[in-house]
């Protein structure tokens, strides 16, 4: 059993709003607290979008990590740091493209989604084709065990999986290795070595487990081995590989049920959205003017709360007794709509609260987070650099 540790990355795409908090940021803040974990911001990833428009990515990156910060994520129990601040991610993604087919990028499905979803902007190039191994190096550089993604990146995840096995089969030996498993089997005799590299073939070649089965009992009984020795037949066996980069696991993060304020998923695409910095005032405003079940046209007309984008957030914020006044008020007519607002609005609010208070406590010293940043900077840069030197190491590029 070797320790779990968690990695995620969120590209910066401006200020955070509710639909982030409920379907990603709440989901960090709990896993802070039983794994390890590191959360990045994607900036590279951004450029391959947005390579024309760079001036958006700076500020972004800043908001964005003060949202984190705001929303509970927790400097003294993950680490926060950014892409291209850990320049190893872009020599991994380098030596990584060398084995990486092109079929391999190519049918990943986000590659022609996104392509012709953002059909405006031109996706035909080197860095897009990337995206999803520039995401597997971000993964196996930290070899993290766990990447909490929404469903649409589960792809992402295979692949980094098949990159990282095909990493290990390419490079995964100590050097020399060959040469030293021959020199262990000289020192079954002659007879003994002959039978038990036969048998190597046979199941190598042919998949006889029962020929492999054999070897190892006979190395099992062989007196005169070390245990290095017999460790690096057995090796030599199965044709076992060293593992250098560890194969991750995507932990679905569950989609948010929150909606926006026309009903539809709150995305800034579709301008329907409540920022974690929202003000009491504005946070009024914008549920004061949601729209409701178009057949309640007057106060008098009964509604049909599942017609209605406040049900949605009924259903996120209030406890049974409260929905079930507004399913009776709204369907006898017995509450009005501004009347069946106000319990979110006030649920929205003391929500949002003290994510506003600390937004403005870290907007207002930017060294504080700068801070932060440098410090999570350097310990992922510690963990990077040491997979580096292995990577290195194992595909002949240490030159020591
Ligand atoms: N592609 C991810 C997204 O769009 C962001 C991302 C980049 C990421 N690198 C990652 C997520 C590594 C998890 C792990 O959401
Ligand atoms: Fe929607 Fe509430 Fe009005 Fe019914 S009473 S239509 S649920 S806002």
């Amino acid at each position: 059993m070797f320790a779990e540790r968690v990695l995620s990355g969120m590209r910066p795409t401006g200020l955070l709003h509710l639909g982030h908090y409920h379907g990603v940021l709440k989901n960090w803040v709990k896993l802070q607290n039983e794994f390890p974990c590191l959360f990045f911001v994607a900036d590279w990833h951004a450029l391959t979008t947005h390579y024309e428009t760079p001036e958006i990515i700076e500020a972004n990156v800043w908001d964005m990590v003060i949202d984190w910060l705001a929303a509970g994520v927790d400097p003294s129990q993950a680490t926060l740091f950014i892409q291209s601040k850990v320049p190893e991610h872009a020599e991994l993604h380098l030596l990584l493209s060398m084995s990486t087919p092109l079929g391999w990028l190519e049918r990943v499905p986000t590659y022609k989604d996104q392509q012709e979803k953002l059909s405006e902007k031109d996706l035909a190039t080197y860095g897009f084709l990337g995206y999803p191994l520039l995401q597997s190096a971000d993964i196996l550089i930290y070899r993290a065990t766990q990447v909490p993604v929404g469903e649409d990146q589960v792809p992402h995840i295979e692949l980094t999986r098949e990159i990282a096995r095909r990493f290990n089969h390419l490079y995964g030996r100590e050097p020399g290795f060959e040469a030293k498993a021959l020199e262990a089997a000289k020192k079954l005799g002659s007879k003994r070595m002959k039978l038990v590299l036969d048998l190597r073939n046979r199941f190598q070649e042919q998949g006889d487990e029962a020929a492999l089965e054999q070897a190892r009992a006979m190395l099992g009984e062989t007196q005169n081995l070390s245990v290095a020795d017999r460790e690096r037949l057995f090796g030599y066996l199965e044709g076992a590989r060293k593992l250098i980069l560890t194969e991750p696991r995507a932990m679905l993060t569950e989609a948010s049920k929150m909606p926006g304020l026309d009903g539809q998923k709150m995305s800034k695409s579709y301008q329907n959205t409540l920022s974690l910095r929202e003000t009491p005032e504005n946070i009024s405003l914008k549920i004061r003017k949601m729209p409701t079940d178009p057949q309640r046209v007057r106060r008098t007309d009964p509604g049909d709360p599942e017609k209605c984008p406040v049900w949605q957030l009924h259903e996120v914020y209030s406890d049974e007794k409260q929905k079930a006044w507004v399913q009776q008020g709204c369907k006898s007519a017995g509450i009005g709509c501004l009347e069946c607002k106000e319990p979110v609005i006030d649920a929205v609010v003391r929500e949002l609260a003290p994510m506003r208070e600390r937004a403005a406590m870290y907007s207002e010293d930017p060294t504080l987070v700068k801070n932060i940043i440098a410090d999570g900077c350097e310990r992922a840069r510690q963990i990077a650099q040491e997979t580096m030197r292995d990577v290195r190491q194992s595909m002949g590029l240490s030159y020591t």
